[in-house]
């Protein structure tokens, strides 16, 4: 089936940016709303969208002015009636899209395939609201839409696979890469990004990190295009606790709980982007003060110790055995247990250097204030940026990105999706430089493994505990994960 003429019902973020991308691709879309000024909101971000594309040089104005006629706007949905596919972006809640697809079913002519945008609602559960279940999808993008390259093709077991393959093709005509999953709460991308995110703002509301400190530490450590908090702001904090609240539901893992932190913002209001507020918003970020510690010596010990002692000492500093002003502990083991062996445990501070840029600070609970200091601004002349965290298994950094690692492999085994697609929706779906299975085998299996084992002896997460398929994969000393 050919689609020319689509409908997009809902023109908040994503809904504006879905009727975007077909009127880019030369489709005409009549794009949907409940009301003249949610219609207004919508025409908005078409036009700041495309005026923004146009400014930049990347589209002429006779091409923004063409996409933007090949779009109708109306709060009539029986406009959509001889649509051959509607779109469906509004909020996420299942009885708003389950009373919206009974509208459609009735208003659309019979071959018209019907999907929605939901990023982890039942696809199923909506299709039967119709009387054309195998015609009913899911296409979830990812945003901004006009940018992000992925889009999940969800089909449910009713699902006709010509109508699926039909989506898929479209998808290609998009400019889009299509990959197919069955009907799981969070398909691939939120099923691994959500609980990722979810932690970052639990580490945050334990005290073990900050706002800045954890989003610097993903982005510059780990090369992640946006920190969590920033991401969150993107995708809209109540979005974000809607998905958290349905990965819940389905598996009633205690890690996919919404974090309290993400209720009590919703709640207040606070939404991310969308609301101008939500972790960001008006107040500057925290600026880096220059040094002020006065530090003088300091002493280095640990597993790759040598390096840092050598940018140290390049930079003037005095490196003693005994008495230095401050020991940094290049961490293998949880920071404290060797503060307690040294004369003064106040001077301990534990390091783990993250990629060449980043380098995370523990400080224990008998670390000194002046000796946090010092470690602070060594580590910036040492031209790394420092990220300050309290001493616990995986600090942030390994605390963050390893149970996602974990999650992706328990998703290939359970032969929900393949290795390269699950790689391929993380690094076109969220933009990171390489998909898990690739982040894995640059880490090493092992090395993964035992960071792992070490946040499950701290936590007790059952979650933690290294999937089995990595486990073997380390015990019979394999590097990479078979390609089957
Ligand atoms: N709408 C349209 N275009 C936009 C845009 C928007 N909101 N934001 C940025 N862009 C465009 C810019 O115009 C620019 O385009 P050109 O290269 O053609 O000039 C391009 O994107 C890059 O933008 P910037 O240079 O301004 O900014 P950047 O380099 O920091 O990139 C980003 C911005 C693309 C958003 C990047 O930070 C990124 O990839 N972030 C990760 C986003 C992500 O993870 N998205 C998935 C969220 S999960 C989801 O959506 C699923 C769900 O169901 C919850």
């Amino acid at each position: 089936m050919a689609f020319e003429r689509v409908g997009v019902v809902g023109l908040g973020t994503m809904g504006a940016g879905i009727a975007e991308v077909f009127a880019r691709a030369g489709l005409r879309v009549i794009g949907v709303e409940a009301d003249a000024e949610a219609l207004a909101r919508g025409r908005g971000h078409l036009e700041r969208s495309t005026g923004r594309a146009a400014d930049k040089g990347r589209l002429t104005a006779q091409e923004r002015a063409e996409i933007l006629g090949r779009v109708t706007l109306t709060t009539a949905r029986e406009d959509l009636r001889d649509a051959d596919l509607v779109v469906e972006a509004i909020p996420e809640i299942l009885d708003y899209k389950i009373s919206l697809f009974r509208d459609l079913d009735r208003i659309c002519k019979p071959e018209t395939v019907l999907a929605t945008n939901t990023s982890s609602l039942s696809v199923t559960a909506v299709a039967a609201a119709t009387g054309r279940p195998g015609r009913v999808v899911g296409l979830h993008f990812f945003n901004p839409a006009p940018v992000m390259r992925l889009v999940e093709v969800v089909s449910t077991v009713v699902s006709e696979p010509a109508v699926v393959r039909d989506v898929t093709e479209l998808a290609g005509r998009l400019g889009k890469t299509a990959v197919s999953v069955g009907d799981r709460a969070g398909f691939v991308v939120n099923r691994l990004l959500l609980p990722y995110l979810n932690h970052a703002a639990v580490l945050m509301e334990q005290g073990v990190a900050g706002r800045d400190d954890i989003d610097l530490a993903m982005k510059q450590g780990v090369g992640l295009p946006m920190g969590p908090f920033t991401l969150l702001d993107l995708i809209g904090l109540d979005t974000a606790y809607e998905v958290m609240g349905v990965l819940f539901d389905e598996t009633r893992d205690r890690r996919h709980a919404p974090a309290p932190l993400l209720r009590e913002l919703v709640t207040a209001g606070l939404l991310g982007r969308k609301s101008g507020r939500g972790f960001y918003g008006e107040e500057q970020a925290r600026s880096c003060a220059p040094g002020r510690s006065g530090v003088i010596s300091f002493d280095v010990a640990g597993q790759g110790a040598q390096e840092l002692a050598r940018r140290l000492a390049a930079a003037g500093f005095k490196q003693v055995s005994e008495g230095a002003d401050v020991v940094l502990r290049l961490a293998d083991r949880p920071v404290v247990e060797h503060a307690v062996r040294l004369p003064d445990p106040a001077t301990m501070v534990g390091v783990h250097l993250v990629g060449d840029r980043v380098a995370e600070l523990a400080a224990t609970v008998l670390t000194s204030g002046d000796a946090a200091r010092a470690a602070t601004d060594l580590m910036k002349v040492a031209g790394l940026t420092p990220v300050a965290c309290k001493d616990r298994a995986g600090f942030v950094v390994d605390a963050l990105l390893l149970p996602y690692l974990n999650d992706a492999v328990r998703m290939y085994d359970s032969g929900y999706a393949s290795i390269g697609d699950i790689d391929a929706a993380m690094r076109l779906g969220c933009g990171y430089p390489a998909g898990p299975f690739e982040m894995l085998e640059s880490l090493g299996l092992a090395r993964v493994r035992d960071g792992l084992r070490a946040l499950y002896a701290e936590y007790r997460e059952p979650a933690f505990a290294p999937a089995p398929l990595l486990d073997q994969l380390v015990t019979a000393g394999a590097s990479e994960f078979p390609r089957r």
